[in-house]
């Protein structure tokens, strides 16, 4: 509504610039005739430089960053890293890697590590680098990772087991040393296998690499670059079972096609002397033709047979005093006290070892976190954004994200949505990378107070995603997530009597602000305190119902119509978690904070939401708007009028639509499911409500939301329960089971149990068997299929969807350690 006003404000100013001009004119005209002329052309170049102008800066806000201090300092290459920045300054930050290292820099270069299998089939061999459901791993993700210094990660392959294990270790001013060891070992009948380990590294423009070659064999790679200074890169000869080895130094153009272009520089070289046997090797020095520069891109090969182990040891220049090298026994030592160091930690913080959770569940728990610690990245590039005022899309200033990732293989960057489950987590564990990840999100923040909600930075993250998703639109939101960890930060962050801690706040504060004051403004509804969704689509014929992607909750069923008019008991139940943050954060600050209170108090009044979002047929909580229920997706008939020596086309061909059977109306829509939980999810039912009786009532019940592994997104009852949305499109959010929501209502249910009302037993039991079907079934999955999914079926309790997915499904940690 805003938006309107606005376009109307510039649309008219100008011209009401240009009737003065009139005005202004004629009276002069009497004057001089010149001197009117004169005077009329001015102004209205004047008038068309005003409206040009204000064309613009609505054409630019969309992409100008928020006039604020930043959460994070962008730091210069000349400025040493403060202590706490070198902790955390190199890391596995290329989440979409099986294993890869950069720094926190912009154009740090990367390090990665690939695969490949000799001797089994013809052609190109299957090179493994960017995680990828298509290999088929029957298993790979971090064991333990503590998200500063160390991890541990485990890959089953078809026909052996790697480990990928890294070491840091702080020294100098570029964020110190690190090394990496690989280890292999064949599964039971694969004894035979010969394969190819790769290592690499490749400049992003910046900096140089220089291989330093001994007898045809890669020893070292000697770089520099504005991020790290000298550094050198050793390859030590492994004891035992090299075959070959060989190399590569090239120059890519690119960073995110390594693989194509390593692969388009691979030759077959004869394996054994007198053998017609022929392996796959990298072809030595071979620059692109007609190029003079200086190769970027150096790779290491090692063909081995297995049992095998490798390091990779990365030294800083400035490290002078080190006082061994990280390798051999040193970096078994250092691996084993780290990671004795990290079960302790775990142990101290989810207590699992304390409420009897076996060995098994609690290798699950700590598996589930370290893939989520572990699959934190760090990219930097330009978002694609548009406004209305845009006719195309826009970059996005250059920024940097530090943020989780819902799945390493399949969604490798940052989600906004997803960030605020993932720091739930994760501030359990570390709150320091929780206030660096936060912040990093709340600097994306443009003028206008919206943050785009998926982060697609970079080559690397680009080259993942469809071109049409790539767009985000400054009219779109996404649940402020990031409200729940700021909420369990915020409490010891008030507290704390650290200048870093108070400046977090000072800092973090009028971002908060202007973000809520961005949805309060952006994002109502059409009578007060309602709000709405927008980026429904209202003129879709191939949608069942048209998706609302910025909820979150992709195709959950909202009004089957959508219009200007209905809105949405999610949004509004954020918006009043939100504002009750806002009025606590801005009170301890001494800061003015009547005005959320008092928004709070309102949308925390039951009396007024049932009024607006009660459905007293149905006695659910509801979205209201145009709908009907009664919608089909069917085949549409062939025209009729075809004309003679025509074939009319046949109905498999066309797409099928939907029909609308009865005509919509404005009312409640009618979709029990987790939309309906919403006042009960975020708490804001009271607890003496009869409502919260009817809610768990119906939770409870099996044919509604009620499984023995979890609750199902929508009842079994709903109108589109299990529903395709188009004629390709399967059910996403209309019946699977989503661990995100299940915590939340974990975490309702616990607090409902803890706090008096006529319900309080009815909570708990509850709670104690949601609890365990979620933990029952996340584990017997993981068991089962190696992974954590993205979603469970509600029939079979099956994983499903993109895997692993140790984003917010890892929150079963959380669960289990009943931390919420
Ligand atoms: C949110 O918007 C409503 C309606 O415009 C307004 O009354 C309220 O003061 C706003 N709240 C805050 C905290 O800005």
């Amino acid at each position: 509504m805003t938006r309107k006003n606005d376009t109307t404000r510039l649309r008219k100013k100008p011209v009401k610039l240009e009737e003065e001009n009139d005005r202004v004119g004629k009276k002069k005209a009497k004057e001089s005739p010149m001197s009117i002329y004169t005077l009329g052309v001015i102004l209205s170049l004047i008038g068309a430089g005003i409206f040009l102008f204000l064309r613009m800066r609505a054409q630019e806000s969309v992409k100008t960053p928020l006039n604020a201090p930043r959460v994070i300092k962008e730091r210069s290459s000349s400025m040493p890293l403060a202590p706490h920045d070198a902790e955390r300054f190199w890391g596995t930050y290329r989440s979409q890697l099986y294993f890869g290292m950069r720094t926190k820099y912009p154009t740090s270069p990367l390090f990665g590590l690939m695969w490949f299998d000799q001797f089994v089939g013809q052609g190109m061999p299957a090179v493994r680098h960017w995680c990828n459901q298509g290999d088929r791993l029957p298993r790979y993700g971090w064991l333990a990772h503590d998200g500063v210094n160390f991890g541990s990660q485990e890959i089953v392959d078809h026909r052996y087991i790697m480990m990928t294990d890294f070491v840091k270790r702080q020294g100098g001013s570029h964020g110190g040393d690190w090394t990496a060891r690989f280890s292999l070992r064949p599964v039971p009948g694969q004894e035979k296998t010969v394969m190819s380990l790769l290592f690499y590294s490749v400049l992003q423009g910046q900096g140089k690499l220089t291989p330093e070659i001994v007898k045809n064999r890669l020893v070292a790679i000697h770089g520099s670059t504005e991020d790290l200074g000298s550094f050198t890169l050793r390859f030590p000869k492994s004891a035992s079972n090299v075959k070959k080895t060989n190399f590569l130094t090239t120059y890519s153009p690119v960073v995110d096609q390594l693989k194509e272009v390593m692969m388009s520089r691979m030759l077959l070289e004869n394996y054994e002397k007198g053998s017609k046997q022929s392996y796959i090797a990298l072809g030595g020095h071979r620059m692109p033709p007609d190029f003079d520069g200086e190769p970027n891109f150096v790779v290491h090969q090692v063909t081995v047979s297995l049992p095998f182990e490798m390091e990779v040891v990365f030294e800083s220049g400035s490290f002078k005093d080190r006082p061994n090298s990280l390798s051999g026994d040193t970096l078994t030592s250092e691996l084993s006290k780290y990671h004795s160091h990290f079960d302790g930690k775990f142990e101290n913080v989810f207590q699992l070892g304390k409420k009897n959770f076996g060995g098994h569940e609690v290798l699950l728990a700590k598996a589930a976190l370290s893939n989520m610690v572990g699959g934190i990245g760090y990219w930097y590039g330009q978002s694609l954004v548009q406004s209305k005022y845009n006719e195309k899309p826009v970059e996005y200033w250059p920024a940097p994200l530090y943020s989780a990732v819902p799945s390493r293989s399949f969604f490798p960057r940052g989600f906004l949505w997803d960030e605020g489950f993932h720091n739930l987590l994760i501030s359990k564990w570390d709150p320091e990378i929780s206030k660096e990840i936060i912040g990093h999100w709340l600097d994306l923040m443009n003028q206008e107070g919206w943050i785009p909600r998926e982060q697609i930075l970079g080559d690397e993250a680009r080259a993942k995603v469809p071109a049409e998703f790539v767009v985000q639109k400054n009219e779109n939101a996404n649940p402020p997530t990031l409200f729940l960890p700021l909420k369990l930060l915020i409490a010891d962050l008030i507290k704390s009597e650290k200048a870093k801690d108070h400046d977090y706040l000072q800092a973090v504060f009028p971002r908060l602000k202007t973000w809520f004051n961005w949805f309060n403004v952006t994002q109502t509804g059409p009578i007060p305190f309602t709000y709405r969704w927008r980026g429904r689509d209202s003129e879709t014929k191939r949608e069942l119902n048209p998706k609302t992607l910025t909820s979150g909750l992709d195709d959950y069923p909202r009004a089957s119509h959508p219009t200007d008019d209905e809105y949405h008991v999610d949004l509004r139940c954020w918006m009043a978690f939100a504002a009750g943050i806002l009025a606590d954060i801005a009170k301890s600050l001494g800061e003015p904070h009547e005005e959320y209170k008092a928004t709070y108090d309102i949308l925390t009044n039951n009396d007024l939401l049932d009024k607006l979002h009660w459905d007293p047929v149905t006695e659910r909580y509801a979205d209201y708007g145009l709908h009907s229920n009664k919608v089909k997706l069917e085949k549409p008939k062939p025209p009729k009028n075809i004309k003679q020596g025509q074939t009319p086309p046949s109905p498999q061909h066309l797409e099928k639509v939907r029909v609308t059977k009865v005509e919509p109306k404005n009312q409640f829509v009618d979709s029990f499911g987790y939309v309906s939980l919403f006042p009960f999810l975020l708490q804001i039912i009271e607890p003496t409500s009869p409502k919260l009786g009817k809610i768990l009532t119906d939770l409870r019940n099996e044919k509604m939301l009620w499984t023995n592994h979890g609750l199902r997104s929508l009842a079994k009852i709903a109108p589109l329960y299990n529903k395709y949305n188009t004629e390709h499109d399967g059910p996403y959010w209309r019946g699977p089971i989503w661990i995100n929501i299940n915590f939340l209502a974990v975490r309702a249910l616990n607090y409902y149990s803890t706090n008096e009302g006529p319900y309080k037993d009815q909570a708990r039991s509850i709670y104690v068997d949601l609890r365990k079907n979620l933990i029952d079934n996340v584990l017997k999955e993981y068991k089962r299929t190696g992974f954590i999914w993205e979603q469970y079926d509600d029939a079979t309790g099956h994983g499903k969807g993109s895997h692993p997915f140790t984003g917010w499904s890892a929150l079963v940690v959380a669960i289990m350690a009943e931390e919420y």
